[in-house]
């Protein structure tokens, strides 16, 4: 049987989101672990992983599992897995290395250069000639974990991230990784029939990855994949998923996806961005601040990624648009759930709100909190907690 060990990873704190896209694609022994989400399936769940996944940033499949000591362990036990299964000698590899908490292999570049050399020689024995590394755009990226005696190796189905979905049309000043923003929004629960907004959208990473789980479009449809070249990629049944992918996805919706930002700038990237994803017709755009901000329907969610001052440059009044954030969620957004982005805990104290829920989670290297309010619904002001940021 045709059963495979899988990892898709992702960025800490967001494992959940992963785990529950993976049981949602029939993955099996779906386990959490730091940064990722360990699963078996046959070859098709792989593929489905990458199709479809869009909380995770890659999908490898594990190849090797064993104990390492020295170098040469480490050589022998590459030596081990049969590579002719995996690559011919016309195509080119390349092995990224990590190792932690190991004496004689602590030099990730020089584990990596043995891992490189027990497969060219294994090829080699068979055909006389051997692989080159291509270090930029390899046919078979490996990635070979060893931490203590442990080692690891995987070859990456993915190649590009899968953040890259093919939509971001240029990299922009502080826009939300795809991936991240969407693990955010599939941990929050929105229902995808609730009103949604984003009232400091930026380049509006939220509202596209909004639009495209509620039009059930599979954010892998669009790009290439590292497994598209491999001696045993199944051709047949990749265009069957992805025939099948293109038959669920929709074009309509009837639920508002709403944004504005006061950067005239960040709301054009915005709609050019919705543009390239086919989702345009789906998400209307303002230009206004926060402040003064009414969305044209009334939003029941809001997930929204303040700027806390990581990223972005000098000149910005931090606190001003939190303030303005807190003013906006209580008058325009009664009963609604808000999830806010933080990666600085004075910051938040200036939204003036109680928060519910608090999940620790990675933006890139910021530490941050994706934070729950409900928001109150009536003529009365939240109670300020400035000891809640
Ligand atoms: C960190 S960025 C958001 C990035 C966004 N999530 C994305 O995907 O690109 C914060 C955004 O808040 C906007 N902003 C800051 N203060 C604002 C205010 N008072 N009203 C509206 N937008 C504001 C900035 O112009 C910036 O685009």
């Amino acid at each position: 049987m045709d059963e495979r060990h899988f990892f898709a990873a992702c960025g800490r704190g967001l494992e959940p989101a992963v785990a529950g896209e993976l049981r949602e694609l029939g993955a099996q022994r779906i386990e959490l672990r730091r940064g990722g989400v360990a699963f078996q399936g046959p070859q098709r769940v792989g593929y489905l992983a990458n199709l479809w996944l869009r909380s995770a940033i890659r999908v490898q499949e594990e190849l090797l599992r064993g104990t390492v000591r020295d170098p040469n362990e480490l050589y022998e036990a590459v030596a081990s897995v049969d590579w002719n299964r995996y690559i011919t000698p016309e195509q080119t590899l390349a092995v990224y290395a990590s190792t932690r908490d190991t004496e004689e292999l602590r030099h990730s570049g020089f584990a990596a250069l043995r891992a490189k050399d027990a497969i060219v020689d294994v090829i080699r024995q068979r055909h006389q000639r051997r692989p080159s590394v291509d270090t930029h755009d390899p046919d078979v990226p490996l990635k070979l974990i060893v931490q203590r005696d442990k080692l690891l190796l995987y070859r990456d189905l993915s190649g590009r991230s899968l953040h890259k979905r093919g939509w971001r049309p240029i990299q922009v000043r502080s826009p939300l990784n795809e991936a991240t923003a969407a693990a955010l929004l599939l941990m929050s629960g929105w229902d995808q029939r609730t009103p949604l907004c984003d009232p400091m959208c930026g380049s509006g990473t939220f509202l596209v990855e909004a639009a495209m789980l509620a039009t059930r479009r599979a954010p892998g449809l669009h790009r290439y994949f590292a497994f598209e070249r491999w001696i045993d990629h199944d051709e047949r049944l990749w265009e069957q998923l992805r025939e099948e992918a293109r038959d669920k996805a929709l074009f309509e919706l009837d639920v508002p996806l709403m944004g504005a930002d006061r950067h005239e700038g960040a709301i054009a990237l915005a709609m050019k961005g919705a543009y390239e994803a086919d989702v345009d017709q789906l998400i209307s755009y303002t230009v206004i601040d926060a402040e003064r901000w009414k969305p044209p329907s009334k939003p029941g969610f809001v997930v929204t990624n303040p700027p806390y001052g990581e990223r972005i440059g000098e000149g910005d009044d931090l606190v001003e648009s939190w303030r303005a954030l807190g003013s906006f969620l209580r008058r325009a957004c009664g009963g609604a759930t808000a999830w806010v982005l933080s990666g600085n805990r004075d910051l938040t104290q200036h939204l003036g709100l109680r928060a519910a829920e608090r999940v620790p989670v990675m933006n890139g290297p910021i530490d941050c909190r994706w934070i729950r309010y409900a928001l109150f619904d009536g003529p009365r002001e939240q109670p300020p907690d400035a000891q809640d940021g």
